[in-house]
């Protein structure tokens, strides 16, 4: 870490020189991963010093570069400078990225290979000094929570809220015209800057300031933010402490942001929000959102009891804590907590859409599958289809006219069981195996249903053969039939023409 690190070389073609050196050393998601003998970059981390400077002990430029980079070690002059070649190692030091101490190099920041990208941030060490509030975080379990689920459609203008080091806006880059990367930290922005430089990424950029001050007067067709969401009495790190009262940064964000869409455009925000004991978690949610003009689909992730979040947190962000330390800081939030009656903290997506008019805006609440297997952009834009479709066929004659298709990536698994009269289903399970996965055991006569909207009937011919096999009078069951194909289609089973 250096505070006086400039991030910019003085002639800027060098950042192209820069990620030649990179390249050229094979300095890439599979190459680091190689050499270094692991799965997955968090994996690195569990393993231990020693191991990984063995793997990288044979002198050669990728040896080099991780141990500097990646490994946070100082390493021999004369290696770095053979590394580098052709850059000049004095060329690097302009920028800050690099410290000569005589014969040795330390590198002050972390480089990453991501996707094709290479991405500056703040080595975790920083956390450990007072230059802790401005530390840039990398890659966390949040980024890649919010990349799984980005809207990955064409974009005109994009925004990214609270970039960091810029990763999100990078991605957004591929599929948007333009991408506008804001942040408080100006330390934030200068990364963000250095990774679009040396990624070549010139669709780009990256502005300081507070929330939409960057951005007045502009419109977006997408506006992603994974913002400082978690809820304390601290203000000790700016990537993890919004500096409003409770949940406020994240209400302020989602109170603003319809303003700033395009009619039709998309903002996509992981949150922390307060349940309030004794009221329905959605409720509150839903007042953030009420009269904006705005369509509004809430997916909840977890929701944790005070306790096990703030334990989670300060565990999580203060490695260096002793007990004692720890007991008192767990004190203080559980103060806060008692003192703004926060018992459970919820935490999940919202994605918001822009359709103004004089229609009523719909908002959806439930939550999220268990497994989300991305990208899932398109069956969140999937989702605000059926949801708009299921707006339409509020009344069920409209519903049962309709002539659903199954979704072709449904899965019915049934599980048979030994009785008296010979094998009978004991379970027939419904998942979905792509994108947003959700599942859930449904009864053989529903199965039934599924398997025959093949999109030339209408859903009432299934509905009478379905009674019919029963033995009961459609008249009783058409009801809760057509709850249930509700629930079908808002999860993306049942597909309507
Ligand atoms: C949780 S980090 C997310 C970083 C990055 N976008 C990612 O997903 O990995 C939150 C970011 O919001 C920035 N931030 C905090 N308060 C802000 C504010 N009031 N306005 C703009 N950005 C802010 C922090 O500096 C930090 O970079």
């Amino acid at each position: 870490m250096n505070k006086n690190s400039t991030f910019l070389f003085h002639d800027p073609d060098n950042f192209q020189r820069l990620r030649s050196v990179f390249e050229t050393a094979g300095y890439t998601n599979a190459g680091v991963l190689e050499r270094l003998g692991v799965r997955d970059f968090p994996s690195i981390r569990e393993n231990d010093l020693q191991l990984l400077l063995r793997r990288t002990s044979r002198d050669t430029p990728l040896d080099t570069l991780i141990r500097l980079f990646l490994i946070e070690t100082p390493c021999d002059i004369e290696a770095v400078k053979r590394a580098l070649q052709p850059m000049k190692i004095e060329t690097l030091a302009e920028t800050g990225i690099i410290r000569i101490d005589g014969s040795l190099v330390t590198a002050t920041i972390k480089l990453l290979p991501y996707d094709n990208l290479l991405v500056a941030f703040d080595q975790s060490r920083m956390l450990q000094t007072d230059l802790r509030q401005n530390y840039v975080m990398g890659i966390g379990s949040s980024t890649l929570t919010l990349a799984n689920v980005i809207i990955r459609r064409h974009s005109r203008l994009t925004l990214d809220l609270g970039t960091g080091c810029g990763v999100h806006a990078f991605m957004a880059a591929q599929h948007s015209d333009y991408v506008i990367a804001t942040d408080i930290n100006p330390r934030a922005v200068q990364i963000a800057s250095f990774n679009a430089s040396l990624n070549g990424l010139t669709n780009i950029v990256c502005l300081e300031g507070d929330l939409f001050d960057p951005v007045k007067e502009r419109k977006f067709d997408l506006v992603i933010t994974n913002p400082p969401f978690v809820i304390s009495p601290e203000t000790r790190y700016i990537y993890r402490d919004g500096g409003m009262e409770a949940d406020q940064v994240c209400r302020k964000i989602v109170r603003e942001v319809p303003q700033y869409l395009n009619e039709g455009g998309y903002c996509q925000i992981l949150c922390n929000w307060i349940e309030p004991h004794g009221q329905e978690w959605h409720k509150r949610l839903q007042s953030w959102v009420e009269g904006a003009g705005c369509d509004v689909w809430v997916m909840r992730s977890e929701t944790r009891d005070a306790e096990t979040y703030a334990s989670t947190w300060i565990r999580h962000t203060e490695k260096d804590d002793n007990e004692d330390q720890f007991a008192q800081r767990f004190e203080k939030w559980m103060t806060y907590y008692e003192q703004q009656g926060i018992n459970s903290v919820g935490a999940g997506l919202i994605t918001i859409r822009r359709r103004s008019g004089s229609h009523l805006n719909w908002y959806r609440a439930d939550d999220a599958p268990e497994k989300m297997l991305g990208p899932c952009g398109d069956y969140i834009v999937l989702g605000f289809e059926l949801r708009d479709f299921l707006e339409t066929a509020q009344d069920n004659t409209v519903l049962l006219n309709t002539r659903f298709h199954v979704s072709p990536d449904v899965r019915l698994e049934r599980q048979s069981a030994p009785s008296a009269e010979g094998w009978a289903d004991e379970t027939i399970r419904l998942r979905l195996k792509r994108g947003l996965a959700y599942e859930g055991n449904i009864d053989s006569s529903m199965a039934n249903v599924i398997v025959r909207c093949d999109g030339n009937r209408p859903l009432k011919d299934l509905l009478k053969e379905m009674a019919g096999s029963l033995g009961a009078d459609i008249s009783n069951i058409t009801s809760a039939f057509c709850d249930l194909v509700r629930k079908l289609v808002e999860r993306g089973f049942l597909l309507p023409p």
